[in-house]
């Protein structure tokens, strides 16, 4: 028989991490920021260029989450290849955690492939590492830990 426990015990059990940010790779940075800001009235949180990345990156607040738009700076780059001819496409999902370097450690452990054996920095203060998406099923997936001067509540949760 089931345990009428088991949810909250499963809470009690699980990984803690929530959605920091999705990012979608996109062609036209400017008419996409327009689509997600002026017309679906999206408010926009940051923009800046993430050299090492190869990328522009605009944060988009949806809630306590955020929409990351991530232009490619240079066409012939591997996440403009795997946009490719799509305006917008998802690119990863990244997760919000506490203790990036355990979480790391702990994955590494249960045999997940890790793209960053180390954190580094990302967008908007965050320190993060992506894991492999053949250790994923396909999903490129990033652990985020954002910076602890930025608490998750400071994002606007409406229009001024
Ligand atoms: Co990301």
């Amino acid at each position: 028989m089931s345990d009428p426990r088991e949810p909250a015990l499963a809470l009690a059990r699980a990984n803690g991490w929530s959605i920091d940010h999705v990012a979608i790779v996109v062609a036209d940075l400017e008419a996409t920021l327009a689509l997600y800001t002026q017309t679906m009235g999206f408010a926009q949180l940051y923009r800046e260029i993430v050299a090492e990345q190869g990328i522009e990156a605009v944060g988009i607040a949806a809630g306590d989450s955020v929409i990351e738009l991530l232009r490619p700076l240079d066409e012939s780059s591997a996440i403009a290849r795997f946009r490719g001819d799509a305006a917008t496409k998802m690119h990863h999902i990244a997760y919000q955690v506490t203790d990036i370097v355990a979480e790391l450690a702990r994955l590494r452990a249960a045999g997940v492939r890790l793209i960053d054996e180390t954190p580094r920095a990302g967008a908007n203060g965050n320190t993060i590492a992506f894991l492999h998406p053949k250790s994923t099923g396909g999903v490129l997936t990033e652990l985020c830990q954002p910076p602890a001067t930025r608490p998750r509540a400071s994002y606007p949760r409406k229009r001024e």
